[in-house]
């Protein structure tokens, strides 16, 4: 059986979750023995600076176990393992291995199919849904039944309706998508006070998929795994990017998902044009990468992209590598935005 590998391809987030206080023994805790010998459980500091003091302490090998949907956790520092992998499409969903339901908590709200939301053309609707959502999403984390990364929304604009997952998304207007991408994510995302805001704390992390140029299941022999779709430069910036730039630079997701296809013969997730240049680089990401769920070991195995599974895995480390101008430019647009400039 295959595993579900999703490989995180950035190691530093500098936005963090609000993280409440949980049952199960956590290094910041105060029951916690070290607690005051670690910086990254001091809250005066940064979020990049607890973040860089955490990574710091971690063997390489801990750093490689963190990067699967199943992170092992590193008990040694009080670390807990963590389920990246929950899912929030219209409703608290339990697709995902991170979110379940028992008799506490028997179901969420479930909202009609994202195509028919879209089809209010009520962008209030899209942000209240999200909102819902994620105090939702909130009061089940608090209980332990789901986790606090939500793999939604879908953006890819449904351009073929031969596609199966067309429901899944906002339909087939780079637009329409672009505002719904940029609502729900807030919904999701935004914490209500101004304190909050300021400090770029989440109420739930979201993340825009799948990027890019992503439509096709199977057809005509051909699967999502073996996709190289040939887009022109006009194409990919009329129709299929636009909603990826608005969920990162108006949305201000945490989180971008590559796809499994190929883009003009590079595969997304192995793509450093797409990734370190157009989603960290020109839109200033400031968040985690993730690959789907096996793209990385389906352009090993499916296509035979690399010689080896190491170099595949490299591959994507290196295309969606973090650099510090990134955070420079992000603080840039940052205060454009707080002026009103920038949106
Ligand atoms: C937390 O960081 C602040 C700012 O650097 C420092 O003044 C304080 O002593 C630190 N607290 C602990 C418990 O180390
Ligand atoms: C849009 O949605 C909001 C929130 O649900 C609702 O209050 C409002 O009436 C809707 N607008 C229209 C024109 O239906």
């Amino acid at each position: 059986m295959k595993s579900k590998l999703v490989f995180l391809l950035l190691s530093l987030c500098i936005c963090v979750v609000v993280v409440p206080i949980r049952s199960q023994k956590h290094a910041c805790d105060k029951s916690f023995p070290q607690r005051s010998k670690f910086p990254f459980c001091n809250t005066s500091l940064t979020y990049e600076s607890r973040a860089k003091d955490l990574v710091s302490r971690l063997t390489l090998e801990e750093k490689a176990e963190q990067l699967v949907n199943p992170a092992s956790g590193v008990s040694r520092l009080g670390v807990p393992p963590y389920e990246w992998w929950s899912e929030a499409l219209h409703g608290v969903s339990n697709l995902g291995p991170g979110t379940r339901f028992d008799n506490r908590v028997p179901g969420a709200t479930s909202f009609p199919a994202v195509i028919l939301s879209a089809a209010s053309f009520n962008a209030t609707l899209w942000y209240t849904m999200g909102q819902v959502v994620s105090t939702e999403a909130r009061a089940m984390y608090n209980v332990d039944l789901a986790g606090l990364t939500f793999w939604s929304p879908n953006v890819n604009v449904f351009r073929d309706p031969r596609w199966g997952r067309g429901q899944e998304t906002p339909g087939e207007d780079p637009l329409v998508v672009s505002r719904y991408a940029v609502k729900y994510v807030r919904g999701l995302q935004e914490v209500p006070d101004e304190a909050s805001a300021k400090a770029d704390r989440l109420k739930v992390s979201s993340c825009c998929k799948h990027y890019t140029a992503y439509d096709l299941d199977n057809w005509k022999g051909i699967d999502r795994f073996h996709f190289d779709a040939k887009v022109t430069k006009q194409d990919l910036e009329d129709t299929y990017q636009p909603p990826f730039k608005s969920c990162v630079v108006e949305g201000h997701v945490s989180s971008v998902m590559c796809s499994y296809n190929r883009v003009n013969g590079i595969p997304t997730c192995a793509d450093p044009n797409l990734l370190k240049g157009i989603v960290r680089g020109q839109w200033g990401l400031d968040g985690y990468i993730v690959s789907d769920c096996d793209s990385i070991e389906v352009y090993y195995d499916s296509i035979h992209y690399t010689a080896t599974p190491e170099d595949a895995v490299a591959l994507a480390l290196k295309a969606g590598k973090y650099h510090s101008s990134y955070h420079q430019q992000k603080d840039r647009k940052k205060d454009l935005r707080l002026k009103g400039i920038y949106h």
